[in-house]
């Protein structure tokens, strides 16, 4: 077994466990991914400033998000079809996190359903919405997850249409994978995926098959998602949304303050400074970049997180730094999975609050809640000077 240190660890070894295809899947941004690639170069332009001298005893990464505690503010984001980067991803993933203490959310495009999950969770977990054209599959998919006790609902608003991954079309992306010569070899190769799939029953989009009008196959279910995401999705939709869902809302996509502003004046609970980790708007800014005009526009109406690019603890604390009350992480704990199942998103999470609690008391802080501005060095024109 490799010494696992770092997420890029992690990556190498989900790149040599899963087959090809989903590894590519989490892998890629849309077009030229510019934004994929500045999600995370973006970061290190952000210093941080060494100070000495100071009584680092007692520290904590402690806080809440949506007045839940939470071990560190690190929540999983929503992520498609996590059940094929290892056998029963989504349910692995929401163990590890309960485990660790801090928030799961799950797609609405995951291959276990909310009610697998809910099963087997050991915590009431978030769940994402994307929204359909079909009404009467969004208000049934939302009273399910009441059913299922979620504490949130994270409408997902970047995604009305489905921007181009290249990879994605020439894998031939599909779950489960179809069966072909270049699927065949590749699982040669990934027997330990393979043998884990045998053994569990959920190998498609169970959040849908069974669940919408007419999808009771794959076939089925591919011209349904392709037609189905709503392009007339506006602020009037998610309003009704809120009142449908009731309780706690986070609406997450948004790069803009004026957005920020419209999703604030809705009521939400919290907003996930988002472009959907460089798989939509390609050439979009990326998150870090996003971050502190939306803080200034909403951050005293509602709580601001970061989502994208977060690879290390130290990108965390930036975030932080820059103003945000807490962070979303995706491929960070995808690698985790995809390497190691379970143990690996666990070990993505300690290696992040190791980064973090370490990189927080290099920098004199005992709390997480203390970051701000003066542990940081920003270039000139980091957050501005576009026109
Ligand atoms: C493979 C993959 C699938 C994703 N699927 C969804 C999804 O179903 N719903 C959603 O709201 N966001 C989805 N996202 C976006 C993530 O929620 C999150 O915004 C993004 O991963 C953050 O960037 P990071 O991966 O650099 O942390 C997906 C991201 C990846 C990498």
């Amino acid at each position: 077994m490799p010494i696992i240190t770092c997420i890029d660890d992690l990556r190498q070894l989900h790149r040599r466990r899963a087959p090809k295809m989903f590894f590519d899947y989490a892998e890629s941004g849309s077009f030229t991914e510019q934004t994929f690639r500045e999600n995370t170069t973006d970061f290190t332009r952000i210093r941080l400033r060494q100070r000495v001298g100071r009584q680092l005893d007692n520290r904590s990464t402690r806080t809440t998000m949506l007045g839940q505690e939470v071990a560190m503010p690190v929540a999983l984001s929503p992520v498609g079809m996590a059940g094929m980067q290892s056998a029963d991803g989504e349910i692995k993933a929401a163990r590890a996190a309960a485990r660790f203490g801090v928030p799961f959310t799950l797609s609405t495009m995951s291959i276990c359903s909310i009610e697998d999950v809910a099963r087997h969770a050991d915590a009431p977990f978030w769940f994402q919405l994307y929204v359909m054209r079909d009404e009467t599959f969004v208000d049934n998919i939302i009273d399910r997850a009441k059913a299922a006790g979620c504490s949130a609902l994270v409408l997902t608003l970047d995604l009305q249409l489905v921007a181009q991954r290249h990879k994605d079309l020439k894998n031939r992306l599909s779950a489960p994978p179809r069966p072909s010569v270049a699927t065949v070899l590749d699982l040669a190769t990934r027997w330990r995926w393979g043998l884990q799939m045998l053994r569990t029953r959920r190998h498609t989009f169970r959040n849908i098959i069974g669940h919408a009008k007419g999808v009771d196959d794959i076939a089925s279910l591919m011209n349904w998602s392709n037609e189905q995401f709503d392009p007339l999705l506006n602020w009037d939709k998610v309003a009704r949304i809120r009142d449908r869902w009731g309780g706690k809302l986070v609406i997450k996509g948004i790069l803009e303050a004026e957005d920020a502003e419209r999703a604030a004046d809705l009521g939400t609970d919290a907003i996930v400074v988002s472009n959907h980790g460089g798989r939509q708007l390609d050439g979009a800014l990326s998150t870090i970049r996003s971050l502190a005009p939306v803080v200034a526009a909403v951050g005293q109406r509602t709580e601001v997180w970061l989502d994208g690019g977060i690879r290390t603890g130290q990108d965390v604390l930036k975030a932080l730094a820059m103003g945000a009350r807490g962070t979303m992480i995706g491929r960070a704990y995808i690698y985790g999975l995809g390497a190691m199942g379970e143990a690996g998103v666990t070990r993505a999470l300690e290696i992040i609050h190791n980064e973090l609690d370490t990189s927080m008391a290099l920098c004199g802080r005992k709390s997480v809640t203390e970051l701000d501005r003066d542990n940081i060095l920003v270039p000139k024109g980091f957050e501005g000077d576009w026109q």
